[in-house]
């Protein structure tokens, strides 16, 4: 009789532990369910599609443009009709241009270029309003907001200005440019805001006082841009590049100090073509990403960084909520490495001068 008692309420345990998953994928259903980005429609289906890029004449968002002039939908038509591509240099700009219209098959894409700062509202604003934010041109379904340079300086002797210039180009030079193109989404019924900041943006490390808060201020923002936009259609997403092989990585490398080298050679060195693939890949998604990484170990990164930030995919939620501690304990151990590589340039350093 005991046993009898004892073996089904072990069974009736098992049945209840079996159970617990089964619940828990259907809370996290029900929590992150919303309705599918009705925009994808408008990528989908229209024939005409307009995508700007910020920083679109070099580097990463050279290789979105291509990317963008490239992809075809499945009737062989461009998916999108126009790439207009902004940065200040003229001269880098125009070749670019060039590079970029020999990726359409059959040069139906339109490509403009467009000289601008967008560090400079004012300017930014006027100039856009004259050259892509008109009638004459579809208005933008999609925006990678990818302007952006690094300076790597030890704070202690850091030139003080180079704070406020980095936060500038690289914070609000992406503030500018979505207010300047987001009130045309809204009327226009949706599109996609893409955001660039940086595996710098998740971790801060050695060298990039400067650099790192002007990435990790694009997550505030977007996190809070992407509340606000959601009833428009208009979806925010946030890419965490990490090092990339670009003119602007190769313009960084000769500042950069001991301790950052040692560092970065853990996370090796992707190809901007890569990364440009992935995040247009991502814009263009049915099943919308907010954080957008690359590698195993920007998933590890993204997954330990997500805190509050939104969550529209299953895979995504399960994975924050399963494996959240098992990578923070594997990030301890990163954390110390990367303090005894300083430590260890810092007494080298000391015996030297010594
Ligand atoms: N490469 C990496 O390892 C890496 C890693 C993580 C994140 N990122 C981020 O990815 C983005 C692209 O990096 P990248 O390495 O491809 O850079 P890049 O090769 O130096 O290209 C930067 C682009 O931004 C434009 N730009 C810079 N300042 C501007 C301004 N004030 N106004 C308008 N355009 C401006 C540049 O053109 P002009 O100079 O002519 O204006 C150029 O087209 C940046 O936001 C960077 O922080 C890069």
């Amino acid at each position: 009789m005991n046993e009898c008692s004892t073996s089904s309420t072990s069974s009736t345990a098992l049945a209840s532990l079996g159970v617990i998953p089964i619940v828990l994928v259907l809370i996290i259903i029900i929590l992150i369910r919303r309705e599918r980005f009705k925009s994808k429609s408008l990528f989908l289906d229209s024939k005409v599609q307009h995508v700007v890029i910020t920083g679109g004449s070099s580097g990463i968002g050279l290789c979105i443009a291509k990317e963008c002039c490239r992809l075809t939908k499945k009737d062989g038509s461009p998916m999108f009709s126009h790439v207009s591509l902004i940065a200040r240099n003229m001269s880098k700009l125009q070749v670019a241009k060039e590079e970029v219209e020999k990726t359409s098959s059959n040069n139906k894409v339109v490509v403009t270029i467009v000289s601008a700062d967008v560090s400079n509202y004012e300017e930014l604003s006027e100039t856009l309003k004259t050259t892509i934010l008109t009638s004459n041109i579809p208005t933008p379904t999609l925006l990678f907001n990818v302007a952006g340079t690094s300076i790597p300086c030890r704070f202690l002797e850091s030139d003080p200005s180079i704070y406020s210039e980095l936060m500038s180009i690289n914070y609000l030079g992406s503030v500018y440019t979505t207010r300047a193109v987001a009130p045309l989404m809204v009327e226009n019924g949706g599109g996609t805001i893409v955001l660039t900041s940086s595996v710098a943006g998740q971790v801060g490390t050695y060298g990039y006082t400067a650099y790192s808060p002007t990435k990790f201020a694009l997550r505030g923002f977007a996190e809070a841009l992407m509340m606000e936009l959601a009833p428009f259609n208009v979806h925010v997403q946030l890419s965490f590049p990490p090092n990339t092989d670009t003119p602007g990585f190769e313009k960084e490398n000769i500042l950069k100090m001991e301790e950052c080298r040692l560092i970065e050679d853990e996370a090796g060195l992707f190809q901007p073509e890569e990364i440009a693939q992935k995040m247009v890949k991502e814009a263009l998604s049915n099943n919308t990403r907010y954080l957008v990484w690359f590698g195993l170990e920007g998933w590890m990164m993204s997954t330990l960084t997500c805190g509050m930030s939104g969550v529209h995919n299953f895979v995504d939620a399960l994975c924050q909520i399963l494996l959240l501690s098992l990578f923070r304990f594997v990030s301890l151990f990163y954390l110390k490495k990367f303090r005894s590589l300083v430590e260890s340039c810092h007494s080298k350093r000391t015996n030297q001068k010594g």
